[in-house]
């Protein structure tokens, strides 16, 4: 293998993954999907594809682990784990994080160590 092999551009300046995990209503663990994700993600896919540029991924993603806290989603380079309830929420998170690169706290899970 070749130098060259490792020499890639950066792609995305932030990459969002977000759960897409559907179980059916009653599952014991419940899940993003019948937390209401579907809306939130496509509001997201939508303006990450208007507005991103290019310079931001989003990509589906199976069950993160926490899916009573759902929907959830994750912010790469960062590490943020974010909760959105709400449009709002979301658009929020897009021009704050994804754009500009601050945290929107109060959305954010925080993980104690
Ligand atoms: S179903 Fe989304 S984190 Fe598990």
């Amino acid at each position: 293998m070749t130098d060259e092999a490792f020499d890639l551009p950066q792609v995305y300046v932030r990459h969002v993954f977000a759960c897409f995990t559907q179980r059916p209503p009653g599952h014991p663990r419940g899940s993003c999907g019948a937390a209401g994700a579907q809306p939130l993600w496509d509001r997201l896919g939508r303006r990450v594809e208007a507005e991103g540029g290019g310079l931001i991924g989003f990509t589906p993603a199976g069950c993160l682990g926490f899916c009573s806290a759902g929907p959830l989603m994750v912010v790469y380079p960062e590490g943020v784990w974010y909760r959105p309830q709400s449009a709002a929420d979301v658009d929020e998170i897009f021009d704050t994080h994804l754009k500009q690169g601050g945290l929107v706290e109060r959305l954010a899970m925080i993980l104690k160590r």
